[in-house]
């Protein structure tokens, strides 16, 4: 059985293949009288969009987003608004190319997820993928866009650390600098690397895996539903949900296996504003599957694009073995354009358990408790 739909209270069900008319989703359970614009939607998608340098892929898709529902101008402020109803969402395809493919209409691309989708539904959609490929994501980034404003004071931000083995120099850590160069890179001198190390495996037809990092701030102390819907699992599931992705890490992730309690355990004091402050952020801002109030940190490893020039061993759909290359037009690292679909699914996921957590609890307990009388 299929399953388009994800989230609980903000529901988001995404449709549309890599080569049909449109793609788009439909966000239902966003609360009314949130301001929302089009524009709002298309600065994030702007981000996600093909062919914005020569190290992403050169479909030239604008992705235009119109908004069909769930949006009216509120004559009171003259501002639009989110109604309450579902905001539906419509990207149209424009730059399909499928006979790029027609060498491989019965060949898999080792990798890709061709024979998995034959396997199970008996078609090979072989035009660009079909609904496995990362067209879909597109969706996804304009769901994130709404899910930012759900929640008041969140700000979602992603950030490429790693390509291939390199990885970047957290001392040089400029949030400024993911804005000007094509990799989402918040190190300047590592993104001046990527340049041409990417180059280097762009013109080899080859292809190369990144790690992401995304950053919450303005996360609810609160936020998360133990015990089987923990804010953690339930990131992870999200950011493991985008194509490509291998691996998801929050906090300190693999790494905290090789601390000691002393090193990994966050310390805690009382901050001047009379809250919690805690001394570290080894947990990524979640303990018990719960918000600490601290900024939730993710991180995940995106494996190399599997549409590459070097021939490949495979199968056809008919049971020979083949040869494959694959022509056509991919990203050499789609980790790069990963960035703003893994802030999109991080704020999804938030946006959900910020509804779920006042539909539960409403507001969150007033701490600190006052002592017992003695
Ligand atoms: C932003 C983004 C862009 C992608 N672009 C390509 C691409 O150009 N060519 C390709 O073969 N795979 C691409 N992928 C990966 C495939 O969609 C993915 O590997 C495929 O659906 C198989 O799924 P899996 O890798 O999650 O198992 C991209 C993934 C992302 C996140």
């Amino acid at each position: 059985m299929s399953f388009n739909t994800f989230g609980h209270l903000f529901r988001v069900t995404t449709f549309g293949e890599s080569h049909g008319v449109a793609l788009g989703c439909v966000v239902d359970g966003c609360p009314p009288r949130i301001p929302l614009t089009a524009q709002d939607i298309q600065a994030e998608l702007d981000r996600r969009r093909p062919g914005q340098s020569r190290f992403t892929t050169q479909r030239q898709e604008p992705d235009a987003v119109k908004i069909l529902s769930g949006v009216f101008r509120d004559e009171d402020s003259g501002q639009d608004v989110t109604t309450g109803t579902p905001i539906a969402l419509l990207i149209e395809n424009v730059d399909q190319r499928s006979k790029d493919y027609s060498a491989i209409r019965d060949k898999y691309r080792p990798g890709h997820a061709g024979y998995t989708y034959d396997v199970k539904y008996g078609l090979h959609d072989y035009r660009g993928g079909g609904r496995a490929s990362a067209r879909e994501t597109a969706a996804r980034v304009a769901a994130g866009a709404i899910a930012r404003k759900v929640v008041p004071g969140l700000v979602v931000r992603g950030a490429l650390v790693q390509m291939g083995p390199h990885r970047i120099d957290r001392a040089n850590w400029d949030w400024d600098e993911v804005a000007r160069n094509p990799f989402f890179c918040p190190d300047a001198k590592a993104a001046k690397f990527f340049e041409d190390y990417l180059d280097g495996v762009r013109k080899a037809g080859s292809s190369i895996g990144a790690v992401i990092e995304i950053v919450a701030e303005g996360v609810p102390a609160g936020l998360g539903a133990p015990v089987y819907a923990k804010l953690d699992a339930e990131l992870a599931g999200a950011l493991m949900g985008i194509n490509a992705v291998k691996g998801v890490e929050i906090g300190d992730g693999f790494a905290a296996a090789s601390l000691s309690g002393e090193d990994n355990a966050d310390e805690m004091r009382v901050g001047n504003d009379g809250r919690p402050r805690f001394l570290s952020n080894h947990a990524g801002g979640i303990l018990g599957g719960i918000a600490t109030g601290q900024p939730v940190v993710a991180r995940f490893a995106v494996k190399p694009t599997s549409s590459i020039l070097a021939p490949r061993k495979t199968v056809t759909r008919h049971g020979e073995e083949a040869d494959v290359v694959t022509t056509g037009r991919h990203d050499p690292c789609v980790g790069i354009r990963a960035v703003p679909v893994g802030e999109a699914m991080v704020a999804c996921v938030i946006a959900d358990h910020y509804l779920r957590h006042r539909g539960q609890v409403g507001d969150s307990a007033a701490w600190p408790f006052s002592k017992p009388k003695a």
